[in-house]
């Protein structure tokens, strides 16, 4: 990328923006509340809250500052810092090349799930068998994923991101005022609080290490970490913006948003699962098989339908066109091709990659890898098996060959580090032993060793 691209930030609001219009998607509104509702509810929001203000604190504030520092991405910035921790940048780009697919998948069910309410099929999609049903047919799944990619593909391509960038800083808004309204709504039915209090109020017994395990992937996909994106990001900050606090503003959006979707789907699960618990660990399908039922009972519940899945498909865009734009940024730099061949390419390649992710609902359900189909495994891999690891070495590179200084004077730029103390605990003890073991932990039990 050249440099007039890497001052584009004009400002602090600019740049919190743009970073929390890569972190606020389907991490958020889908895979949040799903993992919520399936480990524990409360407990898990508990861990999940602990470790972003450590963890996602620190690692956020680590990439970004190395972006600055360096004025590279993921490969380069790793490489100029300390050539032997190159192969950091190279897995962390590894990342949005297994994400993208399956992201657009989901996307792709976001998309059929608005044009269905627009054509007034919301009796239809409340009905139980109506996702299953959907989901497990071989084509038509397949082409709203290849739409929904596609349109990610062509707004990469004509690089008109900002237009949709703007669009959606105005409706993000409108989702945390439709969401709050949604959960209050839902709070309000029968048997609701049950689900508030399963969700808010933490379990201690329905703890395990998988727990943590599942938090930490999902922070980390949340907020886009262990990836390479948010040091790209950092490569476009200026100099004058204050690195710290704008660290804690996305920190706080993202968060935010995950806690209200979390509200506004578990409590429904109890409402509309007739007291069936085993609703809550459905997994990926939670979000479309309850809240088409939410909106079916309200007054207006088309419309409701129609602007949440729009607002949902707003979010979603902005994310995956950040993922699709560092990889296509990655092959332009590495096979030295046009922006137009690679994209091209890359829009082939997750077409390919992505519809095992979409048929393993259906005709392909047979097939597993470790016991997952093709979607969960592709997720299982990138959030639980490379994240982390990208992570750890984050931490040790910061706490040991660059040292935590390098950060903290890349962060005093603008002031005193009010969280010195903390970012160099946890990027020096807390990061690198937590992740190990709970890497240890997760392989002795996919390998049978242990039970947790
Ligand atoms: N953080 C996004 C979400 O929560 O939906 C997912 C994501 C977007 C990950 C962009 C990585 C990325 F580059």
């Amino acid at each position: 990328m050249g440099n007039e691209k890497r001052s584009n930030f004009t400002g602090k609001l600019g740049f919190v923006l743009a970073a929390a219009g890569s972190a606020v998607g389907l991490g958020n509104i889908w895979r949040f509340p799903y993992l919520a509702a399936q480990y524990g509810g409360g407990i898990f929001l508990l861990v999940y809250v602990i470790l972003a203000v450590t963890f996602g604190f620190t690692l956020l504030t680590a990439e970004i500052a190395i972006g600055r520092k360096t004025g590279l991405s993921a490969i380069g910035a790793f490489k100029k810092l300390s050539s032997k921790y190159s192969f950091v940048g190279y897995l962390a780009s590894i990342v949005p090349i297994i994400i993208l697919p399956y992201y657009c998948v989901i996307g792709g069910w976001v998309t059929k799930y608005f044009a269905s309410f627009i054509a007034g099929q919301g009796s239809l999609m409340a009905t139980d068998a109506f996702f299953g049903s959907f989901i497990g047919q071989p084509i038509e799944p397949v082409l709203w994923f290849a739409i929904y990619l596609g349109l990610t593909a062509l707004v990469v391509l004509f690089g008109v991101e900002k237009g949709i960038e703007k669009v959606s800083k105005v409706l993000m808004p409108v989702l945390i005022v439709l969401s709050i309204f949604i959960a209050v709504y839902t709070m309000f039915l029968p048997g609701a609080m049950e689900g508030v209090s399963y969700y808010l109020l933490p379990d201690f017994s329905k703890f395990s290490i998988t727990t943590v395990l599942a938090a930490m992937g999902q922070l980390f996909y949340s907020m886009s970490l262990a990836m390479g994106i948010m040091i790209t990001y950092g490569s476009y900050m200026k100099k004058d913006v204050n690195l710290e606090s704008s660290v804690h503003q996305i920190e706080l959006f993202d968060t935010g948003i995950a806690f209200l979707a979390g509200l506004m789907i578990i409590p429904s699960v109890f409402v509309f699962s007739g007291g069936d618990e085993s609703a809550l660990g459905q997994g990926p399908g939670l979000m479309f098989v309850t809240l088409p039922k939410v909106f079916e009972s309200m007054t207006g519940g088309t419309i409701i339908g129609i602007l949440f899945f729009l607002l949902v498909l707003f979010a979603a865009l902005t994310s995956s066109i950040s993922l699709m734009e560092t990889i296509v940024s990655i092959f332009c730099d590495k096979f030295k091709i046009s922006r137009k061949k690679s994209c091209l390419f890359v829009f082939v390649l997750s077409l390919v990659l992505g519809i095992p992710s979409s048929l393993g609902n259906g005709i392909w359900a047979n097939i597993k890898i470790m016991g997952m189909d093709f979607l969960t495994f592709f997720d299982f891999i990138s959030n639980s098996v490379i994240m982390p690891v990208v992570a750890f070495f984050t931490s040790i590179f910061v706490g040991y060959v660059i040292k935590p200084k390098s950060v903290i004077d890349e962060v005093e730029l603008t002031g005193k580090f009010k969280s010195k103390a903390l970012f160099n605990f946890v990027i020096k003890y807390f990061a690198p032993i937590c992740i190990v073991l709970i890497l240890i932990s997760s392989v002795f039990s996919a390998l049978g060793i242990i039970s947790i």
